[in-house]
C-alpha cells in the first residue's frame, strides 16, 4: 500500500495539532503493517478472527439460506480467507454459479487474491473494485440479490457517526432483497479484551509503533519508534479499546513541511479506537442507517457476532 503524500501530510498535520494528538488508523497498513496484522490474527490472545471464522463456518449455511445471494460484495476484502466459507456455501447451494465483488483500497492486494480465487473457483465470476469503502463508489452490474459483507470487526474503528454514515452508504447500494452481513466484536470481560491488544509476544506493540515508520517513509520525518511505548486500554464507558503511543522521554520530532514537534514523557498519540458492540448497539447502528436486523448470530461464549440485516 502506498499512501498519497499530500493526503498523509494534511492528515498528520491535523492529527498532531489536535487535542489529543492522533493519527488515522489506516496508516497502520503498509506492507509491514499488514503482515503484522496478519500475525496478530494468529495470536492466542487475539480471539476475534478465530471466533468469527468459527461462526462463519457454523452459520454460513443459515446465512446463505436466508439471503440466497447470487452475488457476494465484500467491503475491505482483505485476503478473502474467511469469505471462502461464504463462497463455498453459495456455490454449493446454487446451480448457476455465483458472482464475487471484492472491494479494497489496495489494487496490488486485490490483483493477487483475485488471481488466486479465479483458479480456485472456476464457477465464480470475480469482479474486483478498487475503492475506498468510505467513499461513495459505484458497483459494477451484478446478479441480484446480493449479500453485502463487512467482516472482521472493521466497523469497530469508527465512532458512532462515521459508522452510521458507512452503513448508510452500504444501504444506498442495496436493492430490495439484498442483505447486509456485519461482523462485530462483543462487549465482554475487559481483561479478555485488553489481553487481545496487549499480547505477550509484543506483536501488537510492534504493529502500533509501525505507524510511525509508515509516517517516516511517507513524509521523511524522524520518529524514533523505540522512544514510544505501546498502550491499549479498554474504556468501559465508551465500550472501546483505545490504543496509544506514549512518549518515553522529552524528544523533538522533525516532520518536513510541518515542523518540529516536542513530546514530553507521557505525551500520547491516539492511534486506534476499536468499538465493542452488543445486540442493542448493533441494532441502533443498523436502524439509524435505515436497515432492520434480521438475524443475530453470536458464539456461545458471547465473544463475537454476525448481524444479518435487510432494508
Ligand atoms: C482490524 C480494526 C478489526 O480493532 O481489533 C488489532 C485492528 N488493532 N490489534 C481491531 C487491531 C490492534 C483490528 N481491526
Amino acid at each position: 500500500m502506498t499512501f498519497d503524500r499530500n493526503l498523509m501530510l494534511s492528515d498528520v498535520r491535523a492529527g498532531l495539532a489536535a487535542h489529543p494528538r492522533q493519527l488515522p488508523s489506516k496508516y497502520f497498513y503498509d506492507e509491514r503493517g499488514s503482515q503484522l496484522f496478519d500475525e496478530i490474527t494468529r495470536l492466542p490472545e487475539y480471539y476475534p478472527t478465530r471466533v468469527e471464522r468459527a461462526l462463519l463456518q457454523h452459520r454460513a449455511p443459515a446465512i446463505i439460506a436466508i439471503a440466497q445471494p447470487a452475488t457476494l460484495i465484500e467491503l475491505g476484502a482483505g485476503s478473502s480467507d474467511k469469505t471462502r466459507l461464504l463462497l463455498d456455501e453459495m456455490l454449493r447451494s446454487r446451480r448457476s454459479g455465483a458472482t464475487y465483488i471484492p472491494v479494497d483500497v489496495s489494487a496490488d492486494f486485490l490483483t493477487n487474491s483475485v488471481a488466486q480465487l479465479r483458479t480456485e473457483y472456476p464457477a465464480l465470476a470475480t469482479h474486483p473494485v478498487v475503492a475506498d469503502f468510505l467513499a461513495h463508489f459505484a458497483l459494477p452490474e451484478h446478479p441480484s440479490p446480493a449479500l453485502h459483507a463487512f467482516l472482521g470487526s472493521t466497523i469497530g474503528n469508527f465512532t458512532p457517526e462515521p459508522a452510521t454514515e458507512l452503513v448508510s452508504s452500504v444501504r444506498e447500494r442495496m436493492t430490495i432483497g439484498d442483505f447486509f452481513l456485519l461482523g462485530v466484536d462483543l462487549r465482554k470481560d475487559p481483561l479478555l479484551i485488553e489481553r487481545a491488544y496487549n499480547d505477550s509476544r509484543g506483536v501488537t506493540a510492534e504493529f502500533n509503533r509501525n505507524i510511525l515508520n509508515v509516517i517516516n517513509n511517507g513524509l521523511g520525518s524522524d520518529f524514533d519508534t523505540s522512544m514510544f511505548d505501546h498502550n491499549a486500554v479498554y474504556n468501559t464507558d465508551e465500550h472501546r479499546i483505545e490504543m496509544r503511543l506514549i512518549s518515553r522521554a522529552t524528544q523533538d520530532v522533525h516532520i518536513p513541511d510541518i515542523g518540529d514537534i516536542t513530546f514530553v514523557p507521557g505525551d500520547a498519540i491516539l492511534t486506534e479506537l476499536s468499538y465493542k458492540y452488543d445486540l442493542d448497539a448493533a441494532t441502533t447502528l443498523l436502524t439509524r442507517s435505515g436497515l432492520r436486523l434480521e438475524e443475530w448470530f453470536a458464539d456461545d461464549a458471547g465473544m463475537f457476532a454476525l448481524a444479518l440485516a435487510t432494508r
